[in-house]
């Protein structure tokens, strides 16, 4: 089986394994504990918490841990919100290719008053910073963009949308789980407050991810989950400390692994294969991708049977993980002005970071039979 659906989920580094079992076996304490080993555990946290904060130019108590990019997602809009906006600012600024869950917050946001405008991206699926500028109004007190779209593998001008959210005093989150470990992140160079990691997209765990809150001591914050006092009051609940440990191995060794896998070409590798073999195709997005994710428009290829009769081969998407199963087309594919049947013809790759030519060539050979 050939894994081609790590922008859905990478595998779990083998270094990360080790690391889990034996945080699991000797961290077993609660980092709330106040005897030595809890202390240990807390110490162990908050070296991680130090060590994601120097990956993205942050301070330490900037930094929340969180279930994932969802939570930190929820976090980002639903506790800083309610101590931002007044009755007359309570618009919010996002992009029509967000992940799923950003969508869900903002439907719910709207049910309690708040008005939403949805930004357009160009017809390469980038988000540009005039069409953000155009969507503010005086209003404006969120703006939410993604650094990298999870379907096109798109890298959005984060730095200079941020840029301008600074100039009008408008918070800026921008939901970096696609980005975090593949491109480069300072916060301050990206004019970010808020941004939002997983562990899971870079061969960590599930259930473990963080966001990061500029000032966050000086803030007032609403908790999303109520607890007793966890992650500086925003996020209640025992500390997931063994999830933790595997989530600063997978930042410590997934750039490594990573560096290796774009030494391959591989997307350049598959579109030659791809021309070799007369396969009509049109990449989607821009040049200005992620080399690990290509989506790829095959307009004479039955996608779907494809997909289908090959299961047992190769892990493939269709859209994203969570728009695969439906039968809609993707709504970042739309957003990009493809029509229903262009969606429906249309594959993410995302690459494993062992992949071969061997692999490459397989897939290529079983495209051209569909
Ligand atoms: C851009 C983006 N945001 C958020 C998520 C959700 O992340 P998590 O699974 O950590 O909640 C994903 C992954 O599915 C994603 O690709």
């Amino acid at each position: 089986m050939i894994y081609f659906d790590t922008a859905a989920s990478y595998p779990v580094l083998p270094e990360v394994k080790v690391a889990i079992a034996e945080a699991f076996n000797s961290s077993y304490a609660n980092s709330s504990s106040s005897h030595k080993l809890g202390e240990e555990v807390a110490l162990s946290v908050d070296k991680v918490r130090g060590q994601l904060a120097g990956e993205i130019g942050a301070y330490p108590s900037e930094i929340v841990f969180t279930s994932g990019a969802t939570e930190s997602n929820n976090i980002a809009f639903k506790s800083l919100l309610p101590n931002l906006s007044s009755s007359d600012s309570k618009h919010i600024v996002t992009t029509e290719i967000e992940h799923k869950c950003i969508f869900s917050i903002c439907n719910y946001l709207e049910s309690i008053g708040y008005k939403i405008s949805y930004v357009k991206p160009d017809k390469s699926g980038v988000i540009n910073t005039d069409a953000i500028e155009k969507a503010l109004t005086p209003e404006t007190v969120l703006v939410s963009v993604m650094h990298v779209n999870n379907e096109l593998g798109t890298i959005n001008p984060i730095g200079d949308i941020g840029r301008l959210c600074n100039e009008k005093d408008v918070l800026f989150h921008s939901d970096g789980a696609q980005s975090f470990m593949k491109v480069d992140i300072d916060v301050d160079e990206l004019n970010v407050d808020v941004m939002s990691f997983s562990a899971h997209k870079i061969g960590g765990p599930k259930g473990i991810g963080a966001v990061y809150i500029r000032d966050l001591r000086n803030r007032e914050l609403t908790p999303v989950i109520h607890g007793a006092g966890q992650e500086n009051g925003v996020r209640g609940g025992t500390v997931a400390s063994p999830l933790i440990s595997g989530f600063s191995s997978a930042i410590k060794n997934f750039p490594r692994y990573y560096e290796d896998f774009k030494k391959t070409k591989a997307s350049e590798f598959l579109l030659a294969e791809l021309d070799r073999c007369r396969v009509e195709y049109k990449r989607n997005g821009s040049n200005f991708s992620l080399s690990s994710c290509l989506s790829l428009t095959l307009f004479s290829t039955n996608v779907a049977q494809l997909i289908r009769e090959n299961e047992n081969l190769f892990c493939l998407a269709q859209g994203s993980a969570c728009s695969s199963k439906e039968i809609e087309a993707s709504h970042v594919l739309t957003a990009i002005s493809l029509s229903r049947e262009e969606a429906e013809k249309t594959l993410r790759i995302s690459f494993p970071l062992d992949i071969t030519k061997e692999n490459i060539t397989e897939l290529v050979e079983v495209v051209r039979r569909y």
